[in-house]
């Protein structure tokens, strides 16, 4: 087993299997139903497999006010952001505390109950400043949070079906499963890598840097709801297999995906993480320029201010912080402004949008900014999208 505690100091198992599975799927059958879409699917089965550990239920009243407040669970323990199940109010209104529940998906799948703590309206402008710092619609957490009801319902979960992935099940991983992979394979520091593009020679340039000074990465590309400008999950993966097989040593790198929700809560997120990779067994954390951020609603380095806040002892896992990272032309290699005495007229800068571009019209950005390899599974992918 990996030698890092999980968060709180256990992992959390709160998948129910067997006869008394069985019991309770019976018993759902006759409960009070909770609608819930894909998102909030992912959140229960990220619960129940421990991946969010200590969470063992969605937050109730207690823990979500210190968690929105000061970054803490009602007993002390990080935690940044709010975790949540929301309701509609015809559901709210046959629901009571000290009961159960179904949470049931459109595709009429029971995949838990919930075991009722407190049932609690909360205001979502609040939510929202103190999560994404802002209450602004444009930006895509804050406008999935205000399409949300805002009666939450809280307390502790078991999980009785899990989601099927429709593709790349090989890589789907659970926390005691890559916790084992990992002591099998001998490795004792491990440095997680949160992802939702595709790997450019930035991303590897600070992984690799990272890779200098542990046993292995967990390349950990988050697969779940993303804003529809980003390149999709399925297209990300084969980019993510060609990557590795042309440019990374197999016996120090490991793929795994991470099934969340995009939330685009910068620093908050980055904290939440972390957190989570500890959960996967990760000893060490990447965060570079802008993690987790969307716009400019967030500076350059205000993640890794934020966590640099906490205490290590406290987070658990070490983050290792990299300056915004490019292709100097002078020095001919990957460099930051830390390694880099250069103009930065010298630096090959693309933007987001100008790569798109370019991918769309089916040409490969330089090799200095993309792999070969990587990019034109990033143009096939772009001709196989409609345009956004
Ligand atoms: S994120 O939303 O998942 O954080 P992205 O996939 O772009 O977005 O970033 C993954 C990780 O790489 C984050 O830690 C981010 O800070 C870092 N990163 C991305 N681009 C750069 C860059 N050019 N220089 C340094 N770090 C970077």
């Amino acid at each position: 087993m990996s030698s890092i505690l999980p968060h709180g100091g256990v992992l959390i198992n709160r998948i129910e299997t067997g006869t008394q599975r069985e019991t309770l799927l019976a018993e759902a059958a006759s409960l009070p139903s909770i609608l819930v879409n894909t998102w909030t699917i992912s959140d229960l089965d990220l619960i129940g497999v421990g991946a969010f550990s200590p969470l063992t239920g969605f937050l109730n009243e207690a823990d979500y006010h210190s968690v929105v407040e000061r970054m803490r669970l009602a007993d002390g323990t990080v935690w940044s952001i709010p975790i949540t199940l929301a309701v509609e109010d015809h559901e709210a209104s046959v629901l009571s505390t000290g009961k159960r529940a179904s949470l049931i998906g459109e595709d009429g799948i029971i995949y838990a109950i919930i075991d009722i703590e407190s049932i609690y309206k909360v205001d979502q402008q609040r939510e929202a400043v103190h999560i994404f710092k802002t209450d602004d619609e444009e930006h895509p957490g804050v406008a999935k949070l205000f399409a949300r009801p805002s009666t939450y319902v809280g307390g502790p979960i078991t999980v009785l079906n899990r989601p099927v992935p429709e593709k790349f099940n090989e890589f789907y991983f659970d926390p005691a499963e890559t916790r084992r992979i990992f002591a099998e394979k001998g490795w004792k520091t491990i440095v997680g890598f949160q992802t939702r593009n595709p790997v450019h020679r930035a991303h590897e340039y600070i992984q690799k840097c990272a890779m200098e000074i542990v046993d292995a990465l967990f390349l950990n590309p988050l697969v779940g709801e993303t804003k529809s400008d980003d390149v999709p999950a399925n297209v990300r993966m084969k980019s993510y297999i060609a990557l590795l097989e042309n440019y990374y040593p197999a016996d120090r790198v490991f793929l795994g995906v991470f099934p969340a929700a995009m939330r685009y809560a910068g620093p908050r997120e980055a904290i939440f993480h972390a957190m989570v990779r500890k959960n996967y067994g990760c000893t060490h954390f990447i965060v570079g320029r802008d993690h987790a951020g969307v716009g400019d609603y967030y500076g350059t380095y205000e993640a890794q201010d934020l966590l640099k806040t906490f205490p290590i002892e406290e987070l658990g896992i070490t983050p290792l912080y990299f300056e915004h990272s490019f292709f100097c032309t002078k020095c001919g290699n990957m460099a930051s402004s830390k390694t880099c005495p250069h103009d930065k007229a010298d630096h090959l800068t693309l933007s987001g949008t100008k790569v798109r571009a370019l991918l769309r019209d089916g040409i490969c950005p330089p090799p200095e900014f993309s792999r070969p390899e990587v990019a034109k599974i990033l143009i096939e992918g772009m001709a196989e999208q409609p345009v956004s």
